[in-house]
C-alpha cells in the first residue's frame, strides 16, 4: 500500500480482534479465483485482515460458475449480478456472489465489519445479503488535463499533468478507494472539454486510456469519458457538428470504431451539450435528442451508452425579465421529447433545477419524465456549499432528495425509486456526484470532506442506510473508534448542512455568492445575474414569484407537489423565497416573519458553527495531531466566512427593509 491510500483503506489501525475465529478461513462461492477482481479482492482481504487484526486467512474457492466477461446489458442485470451474500457455516465466512465484483463488495463488507469493531460471527450469522440500490453508481470529475480542476478544492488533479494522462500508485490506490464504497463507474475528464481534452480520442491518450480502463475494471470500475460535442470541428477538420448531417455521422462512426478498439474497457460518454458556451445540436437548429441518439446509436454496437446532462440553459438571459427562468430550463428542454431517446441514452438530472445550491426543490423532470433513462446528479465538491473549508456533510441532504415523493404514480414514486430503475423498469439508471477529490494527501483536503466522498459511495450502494449510520462508519474507519471521539464527530457531521444553511441562503433563495468563486457572500453578486436582480429583493419584499401568477415553473410538478409548491401559505418554509416573493412582514410556518428569520438563522448559524468548531477543539489529543490540525485550520475561516456571511446578509436587508430585529441585537 502506498502512502497516499489515506482514509477508509488506509487499513493502518489495529482493531480489536473480536471473534474473529471465522475469519481464519474465507470461502468464495461463484467467481473464479484468476479473475482479476477476484485476485483483487483476495489481495485487500488479506492486505486489511493482517493490518487490522494480524491474521492471514485461508482462501478457499467454491462454484467456479461466472468470470468478470459476464456483460450485463440492462441495470437490473447489473443488480442481479453485483448482489453478495455473507454467512457463516462451519466457522467459515463465505462469500457469495454472481460476478467478481460482487465478491468485492462482500470483501469490503467484511474489511468494514473489522475495522468498524463490529463482532464478525453476530454480524454475519443470520446471513447478510446486500443488493446495490442503484445500478450506476459514478463520480464525475471535473480535472482539466493540465492539472487544474474545475471547482477542486484539495489540489490538483491525480490523472493528468501538463496535458499528460499519469499513471502511478496513487491511481490503483483511487481505484481501491472508491471500489471499497461501492463506486462501479468514473468519468475521469471535465464535462467542459476544451483544448487537450479534445484530443483523449485520439491516439495521442489512447495507450494509458487504456491502462487507465484496464486498471479501474480489476476493481469493477467502468471508465468513461466527457466528450466534447463538436469534435468533429476541433479535432475532426469538419466545419459542422450537425447531427443529422452524413459527413458528421460517418466521422463520428469511423472514430468510435478505433476508439473502443483501442480502449477496450471503455463504457461510455457523458456530454454537456448547449450550455454555459459547450457546443450542442441546438447550433444546428435540431434537439437535444437529436445529438445524444446519434452517438448513442454509434456506440451501441460496442456496447457502449451516451449520458446526456439535462444542465441545459441559457447564461446569457437577462435575470430582470420577470418571465424568463432559468429554473424552467431543464424541464421546457427536455420534456418534449421523453420518449424519443434512445434505450443506450441516460439523461443525467442535476437533483435541484438551478445549480446545487444549499437548498432547492427536486428537480420536476424526475418524476416528470417516464419513457426516458434516467440518473440525478448530485455534487460532493463542495462549489456552493463551502469549498471543503466550511464542514458541510451533504448525505442528509441526498436522503432527502432521493425520498422526495414525485407523484409519478401511486406507488414506488420517490427519486429513490426512480433512479434505481423500479418505478419506470429503465434499461439504465443511477445516480452520479460530480466528486471532491484531488492530489491532497488525504484526497479532499478537509478529512471531515471524506464523510461525503465515503458517504455517497455507501448510499448509491444502499439507499436505506441513514445519514448517521454513514457518519458513523466513516468516523470510526478514518478517524477514530473511540465511541465518545465518534460521538462528538458525529454530532458535528449531522448538523452541518443545516447550519451552513443557516448563515448563508435564506428559505430556499439560493445565490448571493462571490462570482466566480462561489465562496464567501456577496448578496447581489453571482455573475450570470450581471445586474443582482434576481433576488428580487425591494423595499417591501423579496424571492421569486415561480407561481402560475409569476414564471410557472410550480406547475412543472406533478398534483399535489404543482399546488403546494404554488401557494406561499402550503409551500415548506425552506422554499418559499425560492417559489414566491413574499413581504418582509409575511408570517411563515414557523410563526416568524420573513425579516426576523433571516436575522435569527444567521446570527444562529454563525453561533452554531462557533459551538461546532469548540467541539472539534475539544477533541485535542483523542485523535491523530494532523487530523486535528487538518479540520481545526479550517474551523477557523469557516468562522470568518459565516461572520461575513451574518453581517452582509443582516445588514443588506435591514438597510433594504429598515425593519429592525425584535430581538434588537446589533446589525453592522
Ligand atoms: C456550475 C459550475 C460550473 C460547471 C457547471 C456544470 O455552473 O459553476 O463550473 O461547469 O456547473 O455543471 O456544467
Amino acid at each position: 500500500m502506498s502512502d497516499h491510500a489515506g482514509l477508509w483503506t488506509d487499513y493502518k489501525e489495529k482493531k480489536k480482534n473480536r471473534n474473529s475465529v471465522c475469519l481464519g478461513k474465507i470461502c468464495i462461492s461463484g467467481a473464479e479465483k484468476t479473475d482479476t477482481i477476484v485476485k483483487n479482492a483476495v489481495d485487500e482481504l488479506k492486505k486489511g485482515l493482517m493490518a487490522m487484526v494480524g491474521l492471514e486467512p485461508e482462501i478457499v474457492y467454491e462454484d467456479h460458475t461466472v468470470n468478470s466477461s459476464t456483460v450485463c446489458s440492462s441495470g437490473r442485470e447489473i443488480l442481479d449480478s453485483e448482489e453478495y451474500r455473507i454467512s457463516i457455516k462451519d466457522n467459515s465466512l463465505i462469500i457469495e456472489g454472481k460476478s467478481p465484483s460482487a465478491i468485492l463488495y462482500g470483501v469490503f463488507d467484511i474489511l468494514r465489519t473489522v475495522a468498524c469493531e463490529k463482532e464478525v460471527e453476530k454480524s454475519y450469522a443470520e446471513g447478510k445479503t446486500v443488493r446495490p440500490s442503484d445500478p450506476l453508481r459514478m463520480l464525475n470529475h471535473w480535472d482539466n488535463m493540465d492539472g487544474s480542476i474545475e471547482r477542486g478544492y484539495s489540489g490538483d488533479s491525480f490523472f493528468y499533468e501538463n496535458d499528460e494522462i499519469i499513471i502511478n500508485e496513487r491511481t490503483r490506490d483511487y481505484a481501491r478507494l472508491i471500489a471499497s464504497v461501492g463506486i462501479n463507474g468514473v468519468v475521469i475528464n471535465n464535462v467542459n472539454v476544451k483544448s487537450a481534452a479534445s484530443y483523449m480520442i485520439t491516439d495521442r491518450y489512447f495507450d494509458k486510456l487504456a491502462q487507465l480502463g484496464e486498471i479501474f475494471a480489476g476493481y469493477g470500475i467502468g471508465l468513461y469519458l466527457s466528450l466534447n460535442y463538436a469534435s468533429t470541428i476541433e479535432i475532426g477538420g469538419l466545419d459542422s457538428a450537425d447531427p443529422l448531417d452524413e459527413k458528421v455521422i460517418e466521422w463520428w462512426k469511423i472514430k468510435m470504431a478505433e476508439v473502443f478498439k483501442m480502449i477496450p474497457a471503455l463504457k461510455g460518454f457523458l456530454v454537456k451539450a448547449d450550455s454555459e458556451g459547450r457546443p450542442g445540436p441546438f447550433t444546428y437548429g435540431r434537439t437535444q435528442a437529436d445529438g445524444a441518439n446519434m452517438l448513442a446509436d454509434i456506440v451501441k454496437e460496442y456496447g457502449g451508452i451516451i449520458i446526456w446532462r439535462c444542465f441545459v440553459y441559457n447564461c446569457r438571459q437577462d435575470w430582470r425579465d420577470k418571465k424568463t427562468d432559468r429554473a424552467r430550463a431543464g424541464y421546457d428542454n427536455f420534456m418534449p421529447m421523453d420518449g424519443d431517446y434512445h434505450d443506450n441514452v441516460i439523461l443525467q438530472i442535476k437533483n435541484g433545477p438551478m445549480d446545487f445550491q444549499i437548498r432547492e426543490p427536486v428537480s420536476p423532470l424526475l418524476g416528470g419524465l417516464r419513457k426516458t433513462n434516467q440518473m440525478l446528479e448530485v455534487q460532493i465538491a463542495q462549489e456552493y456549499t463551502g469549498h471543503q473549508i466550511d464542514v458541510c456533510y451533504l448525505i442528509p441532504e441526498f436522503k432527502e432528495i432521493l425520498a422526495f415523493k414525485t407523484y409519478c404514480r401511486e406507488q414506488d414514486d420517490t427519486v429513490a425509486d426512480i433512479v434505481s430503475g423500479k418505478t419506470f423498469g429503465s434499461r439504465y439508471s443511477g445516480i452520479a456526484a460530480v466528486t471532491n477529490t484531488g492530489n491532497d494527501f488525504n484526497w479532499t483536503g478537509n478529512y471531515l470532506a471524506g464523510a461525503n466522498l465515503f458517504g455517497f459511495g455507501r448510499l448509491a450502494f444502499d439507499n436505506d442506510l441513514s445519514a448517521e449510520q454513514i457518519a458513523e462508519e466513516f468516523i470510526r474507519m478514518s478517524i477514530s473508534a473511540d465511541d465518545g471521539v465518534v460521538s462528538e464527530i458525529k454530532d458535528i457531521l449531522l448538523p452541518s448542512r443545516e447550519i451552513y444553511e443557516r448563515y448563508t441562503c435564506p428559505l430556499g433563495i439560493g445565490w448571493m455568492v462571490k462570482p466566480a468563486t462561489h465562496y464567501g457572500c456577496s448578496v447581489d453578486g453571482y455573475e450570470y445575474d450581471r445586474w443582482g436582480t434576481y433576488h428580487r429583493a425591494d423595499h417591501f419584499g423579496l424571492g421569486v414569484d415561480r407561481s402560475d401568477k409569476g414564471t410557472g415553473y410550480a406547475l412543472q410538478y406533478n398534483e399535489p407537489n404543482a399546488s403546494i409548491y404554488n401557494s406561499p401559505e402550503k409551500c415548506p418554509d425552506e422554499l418559499v423565497l425560492f417559489f414566491h416573493h413574499l413581504p418582509y412582514t409575511h408570517v411563515l410556518h414557523s410563526g416568524k416573519t420573513v425579516i426576523q428569520h433571516i436575522y435569527d438563522a444567521h446570527f444562529e448559524g454563525y453561533d452554531e458553527a462557533v459551538r461546532l468548531s469548540e467541539k472539534w477543539d475539544s477533541l485535542k489529543g483523542k485523535l491523530d495531531d494532523e487530523i486535528f490540525e487538518n479540520v481545526k485550520e479550517r474551523f477557523a475561516l469557516q468562522l470568518e466566512n459565516a461572520r461575513e456571511w451574518c453581517d452582509q446578509v443582516n445588514s443588506y436587508f435591514f438597510r433594504i427593509s429598515a425593519i429592525p430585529d425584535e430581538k434588537g441585537r446589533q446589525i453592522y
